[in-house]
Formats: C-alpha cells, structure tokens, sequence
C-alpha cells in the first residue's frame, strides 16, 4: 500500500469528459473533491511523450499551485497500425474545436490509407496513466488499458472522444454505446474494462481506504 489519500484532494483535469467520469470513480471513497478549473489553476503544457510522464507533469503542477494532494491522468487512443497514434496527441487530432466527428475520421481515414480493413488490422488501445502527487514531492503512479477494435462507421451516443469507434475485445458493442457503469465495469458489475477504471482500481488498491 503506498500513501494513503484523504481529505480535500484536487483533480487536476480541464476535460469536462473525464472529470465527470473521475468524480464518478471517486465518489464512493468519501473524499473531498475540488477541479482545477474550479480553482482557476493555470493548465501546465504536457511536454513529455508518455501518457505517464504528462499525468505527473499535471498531477504536480497542481499539487505544487494548490498545496493540495492532485490527481491527474492522461490518457489517449493508440492505434497498433499506427505507430500507437494518435497517441499523447489524441486530444490534438481533434482540433482547436474538439471535433472528435473528424478526428475519429481521420483515424479511419489513416487505417484505410494502410489498407487496415480486416477487424485483426484495427487493434488499439486506450491508455489511462494516472499520477497522485502530493505538496511534499510525493507521487504514486498507476497504468491502465483495454484493447480493442476501430469500427467504421462511429456507433452511440454515449460517453466522449473516440468512445463511438471503439469496441472492447470480447464485447459488440462500442464504449459509445454503453453506459458509463458498463464503459468501466467496475466491481460488482466485473473487474475493471475501460483504461480509466483498471488504472483507477490499482490506484484504490495503492492510495484509498476501501469504503465503508
Ligand atoms: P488528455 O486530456 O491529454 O489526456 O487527452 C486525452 C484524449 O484522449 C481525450 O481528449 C480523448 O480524445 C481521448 N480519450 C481518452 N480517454 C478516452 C475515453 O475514455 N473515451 C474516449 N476518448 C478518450
């Protein structure tokens, strides 16, 4: 078990995504939520090129500006026959508009130009890092990922992101069409599917009491 985390804790997130989907996983361990946003903490530019090291980058910077223990992840879609694009620049495809419509087209499109058309061909994952840091210099760090397929066309209406293209190994249906309990099946519903929720678990396993 590594440091306990309690009290008032900061989730250094600006997506409003994936700060609702971090309040959800958080809520049952009774602690005190605040966003960066909500404190108006400048967000820092993620310059390292692993998931891991820009949720530290994140998770630091907030701990640092607050005073505060911070949460941050940093997440994305890497795609196999991509090279694992669009990678830590996941969020970037999408534009300074955040049309994820076109970014998950030009996923598609850069499958197609590879001639990626069989369902074996389309193999991503997504990647959740997650990183607490606390004032002290601390930090616990925790990895999470589900493999999948990129469908053609986008399916649902659900969830954020790429979630309508992607379709869990073992699953039918894409994260677009699935609740947000199904998208993470965390305990008692399964072990943990989605990047976000597997990384989340180890991170209660290393860092949360359980609930009461
Ligand atoms: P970040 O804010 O730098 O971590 O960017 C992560 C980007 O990856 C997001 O803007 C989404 O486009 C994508 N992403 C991460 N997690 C998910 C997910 O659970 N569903 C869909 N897209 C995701």
């Amino acid at each position: 078990m590594g440091r306990t985390l309690s009290g008032k804790v900061v989730i250094a997130t600006h997506n409003p995504g994936k700060l609702r989907e971090m309040r959800d996983l958080l809520a049952p361990y009774g602690i005190d939520l605040v966003s960066a946003a909500e404190l108006n903490l400048p967000e820092p530019e993620e310059t390292e090129n692993t998931f891991t090291g820009n949720a530290r980058i994140k998770a630091e910077a907030a701990a640092k500006a607050s005073g505060l223990p911070a949460f941050a992840d940093d997440s994305g879609l890497a795609v196999d026959a991509l090279g694992g694009a669009p990678g830590i620049f996941s969020a970037r495809w999408a534009g300074p508009e955040k049309d994820f419509a076109l970014a998950m087209e030009k996923v598609n499109n850069a499958l197609a130009a590879n001639g990626a058309v069989k369902a074996e061909d389309r193999v991503a994952r997504f990647v959740s890092a997650l990183c607490v840091a606390w004032p002290d210099g601390h930090v616990e760090e925790f990895l999470g990922e589900v493999v999948g397929q990129i469908i053609w066309p986008p399916r649902g209406e659900k969830g954020f992101g790429y979630d309508p293209v992607f379709q869990p190994e073992g699953h039918s249906r894409t994260f677009g069409e699935m609740s947000a309990d199904e998208k993470h099946g965390l305990p008692p519903l399964g072990e943990g599917l989605s990047h976000r929720a597997r990384a989340f678990l180890k991170l209660a396993e290393g860092c949360l009491k359980a609930p009461a």
